[in-house]
C-alpha cells in the first residue's frame, strides 16, 4: 500500500560575493549535493544577495548582476527549477521580517562568539581603518541566515563545513523561539555537510578561494582551464622530470584524484616514480576537468542565451518561496502577539 509521506524540506544558499561566480570548491563542497538531493526533498535554493551587503554596502559595487550569475551557476550545475525553487533572497521580504523579529530574542553575546564574525571583523576593521566599518549587519549576519532557514521551517541545510557554526546558531535561535513562545513551530535545522572531499587545493597550492585568485570556475572555458593548468603549482622540489613528485601536496594531482577516481592511482605512482612529467599530467588533468565541466557549460548556455527564461524561473521560485514563508510568518506574528 502506498502511503504519501510528505517530503522533508531542505534549504540552502550562497553569497554572490567576489566575482559573482562559483568555483570547483563551492561546487564540490555544496552545490553538487543540492543537485543530488533535489529528487528526495522539497528544496529551496536561493542567492543570498542581502548577505553580500555585509561586505559590499557602500562600495558602489553592483550586486544584481552577480546574483543572477550565481543563479545561472545553480542551473548549470543541474538544479531543476521544476523540482527546486530558485530565487534571490531580496525578492522575499519575509526573510527580512523574520530577521528583525528573531533579532529581538538573540543575545548579542551569542553573535560576538561566532568565529566568522571575529575573523571578518578584523579584516573589515583593518580595511576600513577602524571599528566604524564593522556594521550591525555584519554582527547580525547569522541572524539573517537563521531567518533564511527558519522562515521555511527547513529540516536540513546542505552546506560546506565552513557553515557549521552558523547552523549551530540557527538551531539555538530556533530552540530559544520555541521555548519562549512554547511552540514547536521551528524544527531545529540540521547541517547536511557534504562528504568530505577535503578542502580543494587551489592552483597555487593554497586553499581554493576566489580571494586568492587560484580557482577554477564553473564558467571557465576549456581554454581558460588549459591555460590555468599550465601555470598550476605542482611539487616545488620537482625541477626536472627525473625528480620524484609528491602528489599529496600537488594541486594538479589532487584535482586528478577527485575527477578521475578510478584512474588517478597510475598517474600518482608515475609522478612519485618520476616516470610521468608534470606537463603530461597537467594536460591530462585539464582534459578530464574539461570533460567534467562540459555538461555544465552546455546547460549554462541554454539559460544564458535566454535571459527572459531566467527571469521567469526566478519569479516563479520567489513566488513559491513567498507563499511558504508567509505561512510561517502568520504563525510567528500570532505567537509574538502582534496580531
Ligand atoms: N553563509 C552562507 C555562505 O557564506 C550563505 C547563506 C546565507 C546560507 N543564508 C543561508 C547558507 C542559509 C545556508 C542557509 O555561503
Amino acid at each position: 500500500m502506498d502511503t504519501i509521506v510528505p517530503k522533508k524540506r531542505l534549504l540552502s544558499g550562497m553569497q554572490p560575493t567576489g566575482a559573482g561566480k562559483l568555483h570547483l570548491g563551492n561546487y564540490e563542497g555544496a552545490l553538487k549535493a543540492w543537485v543530488a538531493l533535489q529528487d528526495r526533498y522539497e528544496m529551496f535554493c536561493f542567492v543570498a544577495d542581502w548577505h553580500a551587503l555585509t561586505t559590499l554596502a557602500g562600495t558602489g559595487q553592483s550586486i544584481v548582476a552577480d546574483a543572477r550569475s550565481i543563479a545561472l551557476d545553480y542551473l548549470s550545475a543541474g538544479l531543476d527549477p521544476e523540482k527546486c525553487a530558485i530565487f534571490l533572497q531580496s525578492e522575499v521580504p519575509q526573510h527580512a521580517e523574520l530577521f528583525l523579529l528573531l533579532g529581538m530574542l538573540t543575545p548579542v553575546s551569542w553573535l560576538e562568539r561566532v568565529p566568522t564574525y571575529k575573523e571578518r571583523r578584523e579584516i573589515v576593521a583593518e580595511r576600513e581603518g577602524g571599528e566604524a566599518g564593522v556594521s550591525f549587519g555584519l554582527l547580525g549576519y547569522p541572524v539573517l541566515q537563521a531567518a533564511d532557514i527558519l522562515v521555511y521551517r527547513a529540516h536540513s541545510v546542505p552546506v560546506g563545513k565552513d557553515q557549521a557554526a552558523h547552523l549551530e546558531l540557527s538551531r539555538e535561535i530556533a530552540r530559544r523561539f520555541n521555548h519562549l513562545y512554547q511552540t514547536d513551530l521551528f524544527p531545529e535545522p540540521q547541517a547536511l555537510i557534504s562528504e568530505d572531499t577535503g578542502t580543494l587545493i587551489g592552483l597555487d597550492g593554497r586553499k581554493m578561494s576566489k580571494s586568492y585568485d587560484n580557482a577554477i570556475y564553473l564558467t571557465d572555458t576549456a581554454d581558460d582551464i588549459n591555460a590555468k593548468m599550465k601555470k598550476a603549482f605542482t611539487t616545488p622540489t620537482r625541477q626536472r622530470m627525473s625528480d620524484p613528485g609528491v602528489p599529496e601536496g600537488c594541486s594538479v594531482c589532487q584535482l586528478r584524484r577527485l575527477y578521475d577516481p578510478e584512474g588517478y592511482t597510475v598517474q600518482w605512482e608515475e609522478c612519485r616514480a618520476a616516470t610521468r612529467g608534470c606537463v603530461q599530467s597537467k594536460k591530462e588533468t585539464a582534459d578530464i576537468l574539461n570533460a567534467a565541466l562540459e555538461p555544465l557549460r552546455e546547460r549554462r548556455k541554454l539559460y544564458a542565451d535566454d535571459p527572459a527564461q531566467l527571469d521567469r524561473i526566478l519569479a516563479q521560485g520567489a513566488e513559491k518561496a513567498r507563499d511558504t514563508a508567509e505561512a510561517t510568518l502568520r504563525e510567528v506574528r500570532r505567537l509574538m502577539k502582534l496580531v
